[in-house]
């Protein structure tokens, strides 16, 4: 038998060695690092949101390929973010910061140039997959990495309609990262999007502007348009419909000065708890209410939030601010169209059904298990340690309320979106709510609990 403090064999034919028993148990793993949230009144205040995480990539991206230098503000300023940056400069764009200003110095379409090591994304997605069509085309090659979990995320689903544009793409088991490009001449093709992802979408569109033809993309192209708007914006020769996209290639870019608006996915975390936590009271402001990204703003008011929106520029984002009082909550039921416009807003969707009156019902889900972490699986192991009953479904979730949650230890496989739906779920909890590995929030809010602090003041 072995002995269990010291792990070897115990002729003794008993649970611990008798001199071990005398010595200390010590532990081999260090106590994971954690943070404790605790129940609040109520939330109160007008926190700054950080600027949007999709547009600030593409914001990066386009200025580094623009004839010329582009000014962003508000850029935001998260691990994610970065990983775009530097991946960029590895390819030898100079992007600098002066105060609150960032400055892309672009230099045209064929400015970029071999990076002498493996570009590491990080544990940012929209940094991999949007590279890819941006590194396809060039006449060099290219090593894409990422972090453990971007390492498991399926990125067949870009290479494939790249494959059809004449790229030399080779990936981990056919699926996975590390992500080996070999630069190859394009050419335009015609694709029918067979998935609702922006992030393919965006990278097939990186890679039209190396082709020398039109490409034509139909199908699923109902994601967030962030990338269709910052192309136009750029001065590219993109043509839109309710069907199609047409990006004419080998054009020039025009170096623009933009301000990125608040990020509607961060923003949701506060209209949650806000809607959830009784006499909350909470303002953002300079929010992007871009249609493709309000969906969970949608699915609030039809569950009976009191919410109030004031457009305060048109474009080329909508921007404005949103009101959000505590009101009683109804069920609601989203449907699998629903889904792209609220995507990264389901873990805390998830939350704010707990608490709603009747049964929820979330279907046509299932891309949730490929993102940051398994977020079906990690809403359900989560709200399951809190007390509360939910259905798992295939592809989604059913979730009975109103229910009470008790304060418990939080997994948040190092996804920022489930520490901080967790966070949010802790305000009404009986009893402190410990949420492990806490600093994750840093991939796209790093100041979440010191913003969290400040409104429950
Ligand atoms: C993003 C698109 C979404 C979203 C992700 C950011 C983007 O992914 O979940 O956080 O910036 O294009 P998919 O489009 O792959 O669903």
């Amino acid at each position: 038998m072995l002995c269990r403090t010291c792990q070897e064999t115990n002729k003794a034919e008993q649970i611990f060695h008798n001199h071990c028993i005398a010595e200390p148990v010590v532990l081999k793993e260090p106590m994971a690092d954690s943070r404790e949230i605790r129940p609040v009144k109520h939330l109160k205040g007008s926190p700054k949101i950080p600027g949007d995480k999709s547009i600030s990539h593409r914001a990066l991206i386009l200025g580094a390929l623009a004839n010329g230098k582009t000014e962003i503000l508000h850029l935001l300023d998260s691990a994610d973010v970065n990983s775009t940056w530097a991946c960029l400069e590895a390819l030898g764009v100079s992007i600098k910061k002066h105060g609150h200003k960032i400055w892309v110095q672009g230099q045209g379409l064929n400015s970029l140039q071999q990076a002498t090591s493996q570009l590491d994304c990080g544990n940012s997605g929209t940094t991999m997959r949007l590279l890819m069509g941006l590194l396809a085309g060039q006449n060099f090659d290219s090593v894409l990495t990422g972090d453990s979990s971007l390492s498991k995320r399926p990125m067949k689903r870009v290479a494939e309609p790249l494959f059809f544009m004449g790229a030399d793409i080779k990936l981990k088991d056919d699926n996975f990262a590390p992500v080996r490009i070999k630069g190859h001449p394009l050419k335009a093709i015609n694709y029918p999007l067979e998935i609702a992802s922006a992030q393919v979408k965006s990278a097939i569109m990186l890679a039209a502007l190396f082709c020398p033809e039109t490409t034509k993309l139909s199908g699923l192209i109902h994601s967030r348009d962030h990338s269709e708007r910052m192309f136009e914006l750029f001065g590219a020769n993109i043509k839109t419909n309710q069907t199609e996209i047409a990006i004419t290639g080998n054009q020039s870019l025009m170096p623009r000065d933009l301000k990125v608006p608040g990020d509607p996915s961060t923003a949701a975390f506060w209209m949650a708890a806000a809607a959830i936590v009784p006499g909350s009271e909470i303002e953002l402001c300079d929010i992007s209410l871009n249609p493709t990204r309000l969906g969970f703003l949608r699915a609030l008011e039809k569950m009976g939030a009191h919410i109030e929106t004031e457009i305060a520029s048109a474009g080329p984002e909508p921007t404005g601010h949103i009101r959000i009082k505590y009101a009683e909550l109804q069920a609601i039921s989203v449907h699998s169209d629903e889904i792209p416009s609220l995507i990264d807003e389901i873990p805390i969707l998830a939350i704010v059904c707990t608490q709603a009156h009747g049964t929820s019902e979330i279907r046509g889900a299932e891309e949730l298990k490929v993102k940051e972490s398994d977020r079906l699986g990690a809403i359900a192991q989560n709200l399951q340690a809190m007390g509360a009953k939910l259905d798992l479904l295939p592809d989604g979730f059913r979730i009975t309320g109103p229910q009470k949650l008790n304060g418990a230890q939080i997994q948040t496989h190092d996804d920022h979106r489930i520490a901080m739906a967790f966070s949010i779920a802790a305000l009404i909890a009986k009893g402190p709510t410990q949420i492990l590995n806490p600093e994750c929030v840093s991939i796209s809010y790093p100041h979440f609990y010191n913003a969290l602090r400040d409104l429950s003041q």
